[in-house]
């Protein structure tokens, strides 16, 4: 596993990592949140050995990375921030220098670069200079040499930034493919991404773990876990709204928006492990007011994001009316 132990940063007298400290076992996906300047690259070069930690260290594979830094670097991938990649060489070239400064021999060689080019959808590519490459692909040559050696521990620091949405989507079949050998860890700015490829996740603000959870239990500390979106096609929210609140269970409802002559509505349950969807539905129905749509609200985590990291909502404000 990786064992990030204490881990701290500082940067004169700037505290960009402190006293971070978690595990990641293999099967397992992290997310890294946060919001800018958080100290999540900064925990990340600390964790490739790239930066040196102020104060703790980090275990990879039962290597310490003080005292180990070699047999440490051999078990992980790494895919920085902003793809460094040499821009003199040629993707091919580029791809089997690393190849070959990991160790490989000439005939692995051979047989691992077209298959990591292959893999991560370069071969139209694979002979052209890396200065020359657009930011997308450039991404996905620095994402090959970070798999090339099929390490154990992977650790990527925004992997899909700058990819099109195809790519995104084949670098994120791709992580979950590879999750059930690996530990791995990302780092990104795409809530989506954590909830549709992450087991966990791990929000930092100002260089602290701030919430360390499956992206569905913070999903249900959302203030709308559990409320009730539905729209009626009607023209005056009044009567509508009127009968929700009245339904049984219901502690509160608003009217969000009127759209073509649908009328947008949230309620909220008296209390979270009661439904009260059947119980609208019913009142609504009794009362003649056609229900065009109704979902539950599973919670959203870029309001749990806004709300941890200190860019909430007010309190009382209404409910967002965006969606
Ligand atoms: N080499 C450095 N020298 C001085 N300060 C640095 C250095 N590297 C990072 N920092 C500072 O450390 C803090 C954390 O930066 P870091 O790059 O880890 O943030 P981040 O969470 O990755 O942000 P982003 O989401 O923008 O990528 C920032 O205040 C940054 O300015
Ligand atoms: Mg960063």
């Amino acid at each position: 596993m990786i064992e990030a132990k204490h881990l701290s940063k500082q940067f004169g007298s700037k505290m960009a990592v402190d006293d971070i400290a978690f595990t990641v076992a293999k099967g397992e996906i992290l997310g890294f949140l946060g919001p800018n300047g958080a100290g999540k690259s900064t925990t990340m070069r600390m964790l490739t050995g790239y930066l040196p930690p102020s104060q703790g260290t980090a275990v990879i594979g039962g290597c310490d990375l003080l005292d180990d830094p070699i047999g440490a670097r051999r078990k992980i991938g790494y895919l920085p921030e902003n793809a460094p990649v040499y821009p003199d060489m040629n993707v091919f070239d580029f791809l089997n220098f690393v190849a070959e400064i990991r160790g490989f021999t000439a005939a692995e060689r051979k047989r691992r670069v077209p298959q990591t080019i292959e893999k991560c959808f370069l071969s139209k590519v694979t002979r052209q200079t890396v200065s020359t490459l657009s930011k997308g692909f450039k991404q996905r040559v620095c994402f090959a040499q970070s798999i090339l050696h099929d390490p154990e521990y992977l650790i990527l620091d925004e992997p899909t930034d700058g990819l099109d949405p195809n790519q995104k989507h084949e670098v994120r079949l791709m992580i979950r493919e590879m999750s059930t050998q690996k530990a791995i860890i990302l780092s990104t700015h795409i809530l989506e991404e954590v909830e549709s490829v992450c087991t966990r996740a791990i929000i930092i603000d100002d260089g602290r773990i701030v919430a360390d959870d499956s992206p569905e239990n913070l999903k249900a500390s959302s203030p709308d876990h559990g409320a009730i979106s539905l729209t009626v096609k009607y023209e005056d929210p009044g009567a509508p709204l009127a009968s929700i609140q009245a339904s049984e269970g219901v502690k509160s409802a608003v009217f969000l928006k009127s759209e073509n002559g649908h009328l947008f509505f949230r309620a909220f349950p008296e209390r979270g492990d009661r439904p009260i969807a059947d119980k609208i539905v019913a009142r609504l129905s009794q009362q003649h007011y056609p229900i065009t749509s109704l979902f539950v609200e599973k919670g959203r985590l870029d309001e749990v994001f806004r709300r941890i990291t200190g860019h909430c909502r007010p309190p009382n404000a209404p409910p967002d009316a965006t969606r």
